[in-house]
């Protein structure tokens, strides 16, 4: 790890990355032994990692797998869903299912061509979709704090994107713990300060079986170039990326992105599902469901 210096056996490696996380969650008082937390798992490295990791270091950890329906001639749903179950069965571990389908009534590739959301990629309707369930399993069902697999590199990426945009309200919320306030479950990112090759390593060292692919839909988006990018410049520059991630979390810290009084907004609980929204109306989420389902029937 020419970033930290560092070279470790397997085994020394299996021990350092639990200790990491643990360093991280406490570091960011993302929670404590004793909460209930629900992390979602997609089927890749990194969640699959995280969760073994967290019940390693004897949290009391359940799963969310949200079964978003993209097969697209690999089956990327189906496998993914496979894996998350073979792990948690294997390891007696509590697997929350989600079909979108079934409980909205279409899979994301069909919302997002009838909702004509996000220029042809269903990714923007994918992301809402899997916030809003999040969110609504560990508010339903009691958990105490919502945990996702992002890795160092996602989080850069994302930071990449919105410098690139100067998106204040967007930097403003990027961070390893976002507090839970009315009808929005706590959210920890416990993996944040990792790098993808290391969690790659460690589910590797570990035997974790984890799907090799990427969402079919991922190809040629902003993230992965921005990935790229951030990977060349890694290569010249060891620790960049690392750098880059955590003065930003400094500058965060010390008041940088303040939001303007007047941006403030005030949420109120969506009439159907009672997540907050900023409208008066429906949540997007709903409002979405709402016009695939009627466009569905107008066509039927
Ligand atoms: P992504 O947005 O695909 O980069 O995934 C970021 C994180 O969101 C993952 O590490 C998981 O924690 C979570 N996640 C992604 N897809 C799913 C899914 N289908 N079900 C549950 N959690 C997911
Ligand atoms: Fe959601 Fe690819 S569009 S995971
Ligand atoms: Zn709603």
């Amino acid at each position: 790890m020419r970033q930290h210096k560092l070279a470790l056996c397997k085994e020394h490696y299996l021990e350092w990355i639990p200790e990491q996380t643990e360093r991280f969650i406490n570091k960011y008082e993302m929670f404590h032994r004793g909460e209930k937390i629900l992390v979602a798992v997609s089927g890749g490295k990194d969640s699959l990692s995280l969760w073994d990791i967290l019940v390693r270091l004897g949290y009391q950890a359940d799963g969310l797998y949200i079964g978003l329906g993209i097969e697209e001639g690999i089956g990327y749903s189906s496998e993914s869903q496979r894996l998350c179950e073979k792990f948690a069965s294997e390891r007696g571990l509590r697997l929350h299912v989600v079909d979108v389908a079934k409980e909205y009534g279409q899979p994301i590739p069909v919302m997002a061509e009838v909702s004509h959301r996000g220029q042809g990629r269903p990714c923007a309707v994918c992301g809402l979709a899997k916030r809003h369930i999040m969110n609504r399993i560990a508010r339903d069902l009691g958990y105490d704090v919502l945990a996702t697999g992002h890795n160092l590199d996602d989080e850069a990426a994302v930071l990449f994107g919105n410098t690139l945009q100067w998106s204040g309200s967007f930097l403003l919320r990027q961070s390893p713990v976002l507090r839970e306030s009315p009808g929005l479950a706590r959210k920890v990112k416990p993996l944040c300060r990792f790098y993808e090759r290391e969690m790659a390593a460690y589910a590797l060292l570990r035997g974790i079986e984890y799907i090799y692919e990427e969402c079919p839909f991922a190809e040629g988006s902003n993230s992965i170039y921005y990935k790229e990018l951030l990977n060349r410049l890694e290569t010249d520059k060891p620790g960049s990326k690392l750098i880059f991630y955590l003065r930003f979390l400094d500058a965060r810290e010390s008041g940088l992105f303040a939001p303007a009084p007047e941006t403030q907004v005030t949420l109120h609980p969506c009439p159907n599902c009672g997540q907050p929204t900023s409208t008066d109306d429906l949540c997007s989420f709903c409002r979405m469901i709402a016009t695939v389902n009627s466009k569905m029937e107008k066509e039927n």
